[in-house]
């Protein structure tokens, strides 16, 4: 497995200090410690590169990466974390419907669920948005080296049956950021709807 080239851009934490790159984007989002952070750096067989915030669940920002100067990626504040004061968490959440909205060049959102549980209200409720707003996503089962294979197989299999029915929904698959399981499946979909 090849290395790709990632560095990180910026931080952002409102809309007006997003950043104006016209290249295609692919936008990580999903409650938090879901392994979003862990995804991203399998990605890019790099340790260390979405540890940009020092506490974990405490990202109050959008973190955006240049992957080989092809893409951007970008790293959303993870929902339901429990202990953030109210005012700020609805603030993310504005925050990042205002991202979904505004940016142009998005074009594929990767909804990480954790594949030991049932998709939460949150994960259906981004899945029905998505699906309302045309935005094209993909649902990444995470975690799966935790879970057997039968369980995986009955998790994807569920979550393809909630969205038998949605044109934007574009797979459901399973991954694990430990062993690299489903990184070669997640770089073919992105080379295929960004390049
Ligand atoms: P927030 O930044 O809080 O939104 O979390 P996150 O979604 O970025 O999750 P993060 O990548 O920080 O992972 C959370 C925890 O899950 C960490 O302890 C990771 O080591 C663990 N984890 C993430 N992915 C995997 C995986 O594929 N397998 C296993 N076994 N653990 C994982
Ligand atoms: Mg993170």
């Amino acid at each position: 497995m090849k290395n790709l080239n990632a560095e990180f851009i910026l931080g952002a934490s409102k809309v007006s200090q997003f950043p104006l790159i016209d290249k295609p984007e692919v936008a990580f989002t999903g409650r938090s410690n879901v392994g979003k952070s862990s995804l991203l750096n399998s990605i890019v067989l790099r340790k260390n590169l979405a540890k940009i915030s020092a506490t974990p669940g405490k990202t109050q920002q959008i973190n955006f990466f240049n992957i080989e100067n092809k893409w951007i990626f970008s790293d959303l504040p993870g929902f339901g974390y429990a202990d953030v004061p109210k005012t700020l968490k609805e603030s993310w959440i504005k925050l990042i419907f205002e991202y979904f909205k505004i940016r142009e060049n998005l074009r594929l959102v990767c909804l990480l669920v954790d594949s030991r549980h049932d998709p939460t209200k949150i994960d259906m409720s981004l899945m029905e948005w998505f699906e309302n707003n045309n935005k094209k996503f993909i649902v990444i089962l995470t975690k799966c080296d935790k879970i057997t294979d039968n369980l995986i197989a009955e998790r994807k299999l569920q979550v393809e049956n909630l969205l038998q029915f949605c044109k934007n929904s574009l797979e459901v698959l399973p991954y694990s950021s430990k062993i690299n399981m489903g990184r070669n499946e997640l770089l073919a979909i992105i080379k295929r709807i960004c390049n």
